[in-house]
């Protein structure tokens, strides 16, 4: 599956000295491309950025948007598909469509098909919210 092999060469850049784990992420895009991405961990641990978070940030940085975005797959070394941490959920529910498929796997080849919104039901987003009076 060309998906899970391009999350595979995404996984394999990943910087881990602290966790040693290593995940990537490969989005594809409607013209074919993939953009990856993997997790890049620092001495000041709280500095780490997620496989995810790196993927869509560079996707972002590079000058596409939500709507070029077919899938995002997400591959680690784990006992069953990877599971995306919580802050990597909101990021993704707000710059992925609804209804693009996550398609979470470990190295194994063990595969769980979702989607940004069943990932993070009764999502927080900011947009049309009741205002207090200044
Ligand atoms: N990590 C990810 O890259 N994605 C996730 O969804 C879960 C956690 C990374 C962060 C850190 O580098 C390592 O895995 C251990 O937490």
């Amino acid at each position: 599956m060309k998906n899970l092999e391009q999350a595979l060469i995404a996984r394999s850049r990943a910087y881990t000295p602290y966790s040693n784990f290593k995940v990537g992420a490969a989005i594809l895009l409607k013209d074919g491309t993939y953009i990856h991405g993997a997790n890049v961990e620092n001495a000041s641990l709280g500095l780490s950025n997620c496989a995810e978070r790196s993927a869509l940030f560079s996707l972002y940085s590079q000058g596409y948007k939500k709507e070029d975005i077919v899938s995002m797959t997400i591959v680690a070394n784990d006992h069953g598909p990877v599971s995306p941490c919580g802050a990597c959920r909101q990021v993704m529910h707000e710059l992925m469509p609804k209804d693009a498929k996550v398609i979470l796997a470990n190295t194994k080849g063990e595969i769980k098909e979702m989607t940004t919104d069943s990932l993070l039901p009764y999502a927080f987003v900011l947009d049309e919210k009741p205002k207090d009076e200044s």
